[in-house]
C-alpha cells in the first residue's frame, strides 16, 4: 500500500502511519499539539494512537459529543474557545482523530482558527477512512441543512489505519461500505467484483479493499476539486439517497437510517434508471439487485411519502427548471453526468425497492 502524494497533501496507510506522523512532528516541532476527538473515539481510538505519537510536545485533548447533531457551528464555537484557551498558536497542530465528523468539524476548525494552523485527519470510522477524509472538502451543518458552511482545504496528511476498525458496530461498517461499493460501481467493474466477494472487514485483505477505495475517491477528487465535473460522479446513488435520507429523518413513522442505507437504496434506484436510460445491461442492473438485497435493509415508500420525495428533489439545487438531474451508469465502472428521467420513470424505480 503505497502512500498517495498529491500536490497539496498525502496519505499514508497501515504501517506508513505513524512513520509519517512522527516525521512530521519532529519537523514542525509544534508549540502544542491538539487532538480533537468525541466520546467514542477517545474510549476507543485515543489510547492506541497518543501510545504510537512521538514527540515531547505539550498535548490537550479536545473532546466534543458524538453523533451529527453536534456537527454546528455552535460546537465550532466551543472548540475555537478551548483553542485559545489552550494557548493554540500558528505553529500548534491540530489532529482530528474520529469518524467523518469530527474530520469535517475539524477540518473546518483548522482551517479557520487563527486563519488556519496545519492539521492532520487520522479518520477511526470506515466512512471517514475511503470518503469524508479524502479530497478537501470540511464544514458544518446548518440548522437541518447538510454541509452548508464550509472550505475546501486539505489536511497535511491522512493517516490511515484500519486497526480502528475493530470497535466499530457491524451496521457502521456496512454504513462505510456502501460508498466502496459507489466507487467500484462508478469507476471500476473489477473492484466492483472483488468487493462482493471478498468483504470481510475482519480479514487482513480488508485494508486492500480501503485502500483501492481511498485511490478511486482521491483520483476523482483530486482531478476535480472544485466539483466541475468529475467529482459529480461521486454522488452516484445519492441523489435519491439524499431524499430518502431527509424524508426518514423528517417522519417518525419511518426507519431510522445511516447515511449509507439510504445511499444503497438510492444505488438501485438509480440503477434501474440506468437500465432504462443509459444502457446499463439488465445482467448488471441484476447484479446490483443482488446486492442491494443482501443488505437486507427491506425499505418500502408509501405513494404519498414517493410523492413528497420527488418534490423535495425537484427543489435540490443541483437541479435546472425543476428537472431532477442524475449520475448514472452506462456500465459498472462508466458513469454519465448530468442525465433527466422522467417522474414517472423514477416512480417506477422505487417500485424496485
Ligand atoms: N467531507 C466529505 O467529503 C464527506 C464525505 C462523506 C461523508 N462526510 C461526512 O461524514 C459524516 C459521517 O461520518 P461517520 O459515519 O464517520 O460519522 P461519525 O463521525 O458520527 O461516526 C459514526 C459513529 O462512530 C463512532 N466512531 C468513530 N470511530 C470509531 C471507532 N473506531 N470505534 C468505535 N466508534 C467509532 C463515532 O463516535 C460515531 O458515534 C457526515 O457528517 C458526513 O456529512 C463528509
Ligand atoms: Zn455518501
Amino acid at each position: 500500500m503505497t502512500s498517495i502524494f498529491n500536490d497539496d497533501y498525502s496519505i499514508h496507510f497501515q504501517e506508513q502511519v505513524y512513520t509519517e506522523l512522527n516525521a512530521h512532528v519532529a519537523i514542525q516541532q509544534p508549540s502544542t499539539i491538539f487532538v480533537l476527538v468525541d466520546e467514542n473515539t477517545m474510549a476507543h481510538c485515543y489510547p492506541y494512537f497518543i501510545a504510537r505519537l512521538e514527540t515531547t510536545a505539550r498535548i490537550e485533548v479536545i473532546e466534543i459529543d458524538a453523533g451529527e447533531t453536534y456537527k454546528t457551528i455552535d460546537t465550532c464555537v466551543g472548540v475555537w474557545s478551548a483553542l485559545v484557551e489552550l494557548g493554540c498558536d500558528r505553529n500548534s497542530l491540530l489532529i482530528n482523530l474520529g469518524g467523518g465528523v469530527i474530520t469535517d468539524l475539524g477540518g473546518f476548525i483548522g482551517s479557520t482558527i487563527k486563519r488556519g494552523i496545519p492539521f492532520i485527519h487520522v479518520p477511526t470510522s470506515l466512512l471517514a477512512m475511503v470518503d469524508a477524509a479524502i479530497g478537501g472538502k470540511n464544514g458544518v451543518d446548518l440548522g437541518n441543512l447538510k454541509n452548508q458552511i464550509g472550505v475546501i482545504n486539505t489536511p497535511i496528511m491522512t493517516l490511515i489505519d484500519v486497526t480502528f476498525l475493530k470497535t466499530m458496530s457491524h451496521r457502521e461498517l456496512v454504513n462505510g461500505s456502501i460508498e466502496m461499493f459507489k466507487h467500484g460501481l462508478i469507476a471500476d467493474r473489477a473492484y466492483w467484483e472483488d468487493m462482493k466477494e471478498n468483504v470481510d472487514y475482519t480479514s487482513t485483505t480488508f485494508a486492500h479493499l480501503v485502500y483501492q477505495s481511498v485511490l478511486i475517491k482521491n483520483e476523482i477528487a483530486s482531478s476535480d476539486p472544485l466539483e466541475n465535473g468529475a467529482r459529480k460522479a461521486l454522488n452516484y446513488g445519492h441523489t435519491i439517497g439524499h431524499a430518502i435520507e431527509s424524508y426518514c429523518m423528517a417522519h417518525d413513522e419511518e426507519p431510522e437510517l445511516l447515511h449509507g442505507e439510504a445511499v444503497a437504496a438510492g444505488i438501485l434506484i438509480e440503477s434501474f434508471l440506468s437500465m432504462h436510460i443509459c444502457g446499463l445491461s439488465q445482467e448488471a442492473y441484476d447484479n446490483i439487485k443482488a446486492w442491494y438485497v443482501g443488505l437486507d435493509l427491506n425499505l418500502s415508500f408509501s405513494l404519498d411519502a414517493i410523492t413528497t420525495m420527488l418534490e423535495l428533489m425537484k427543489h435540490d439545487k443541483k437541479n435546472v427548471n425543476g428537472e431532477i438531474r442524475f449520475v448514472l451508469l452506462e456500465r459498472i465502472g462508466q458513469f454519465k453526468v448530468d442525465v433527466t428521467a422522467s417522474e414517472a420513470l423514477v416512480r417506477r424505480a422505487f417500485e424496485e425497492l
